[in-house]
């Protein structure tokens, strides 16, 4: 049986590696990040490549990597907050995947990527992150709208992990 991936999108801190977690084990999927997988073929990591070679040259892997998975079943794909924003990865992805597109408000993102030490996200170490946050949200606006948009505000991860199978099992 070929069974569709699910992609998920969202804002960096709106729960995209912990959900896609749990949807995985749910489903009996495959997870894999696309951030991971960027870091684990081009032997640096995203900060390094972002500093050493800009984000276009960046961008560029996330189209690769699209491309690749796309052509996989069953997995569980959890991308990088600005992967899905490209219009060709959308039209690469659609056929063969499921696309939710997880959101929070811009303090409760700044307090979970604050809170997220793990993780080095080159697009918010400026002196303002806050302010970086708001004005790459409402750029981002319309392009996150695209998507199946799934309110994390409030919901366990494991709910809203369940939410996503109820919509996943009506389609
Ligand atoms: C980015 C989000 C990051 C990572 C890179 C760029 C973005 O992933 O891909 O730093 O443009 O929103 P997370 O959303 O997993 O933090």
């Amino acid at each position: 049986m070929i069974r569709r991936n699910i992609v998920l999108t969202g804002f960096m801190g709106t729960g995209k590696s912990t959900v896609g977690r749990l949807l995985a084990q749910k489903l009996g999927y495959q997870l894999v990040d696309t951030d991971v997988i960027i870091e684990e073929t081009s032997g640096k990591t995203i900060p390094e490549i972002f500093a050493e070679e800009g984000e276009a040259a960046f961008r560029q892997l996330e189209r690769e990597t699209a491309v690749r998975l796309a052509a996989q079943s069953g997995l569980l794909i959890s991308t990088g907050g600005g992967m899905m924003l490209d219009p060709a990865n959308g039209a690469v992805f659609r056929p063969t995947c499921d696309i939710f597109c997880l959101t929070a408000p811009a303090e409760e993102i700044l307090r979970r990527v604050l809170a997220d030490e793990g993780q080095a996200r080159p697009l918010l170490n400026v002196p303002d992150p806050r302010g970086r946050i708001l004005e790459l949200l409402t750029a981002r606006a319309e392009k996150y709208g695209q998507y199946t948009q799934i309110d994390t505000m409030g919901k366990t991860p494991e709910q809203i992990a369940d939410e996503i199978v109820g919509l996943c099992a009506r389609a």
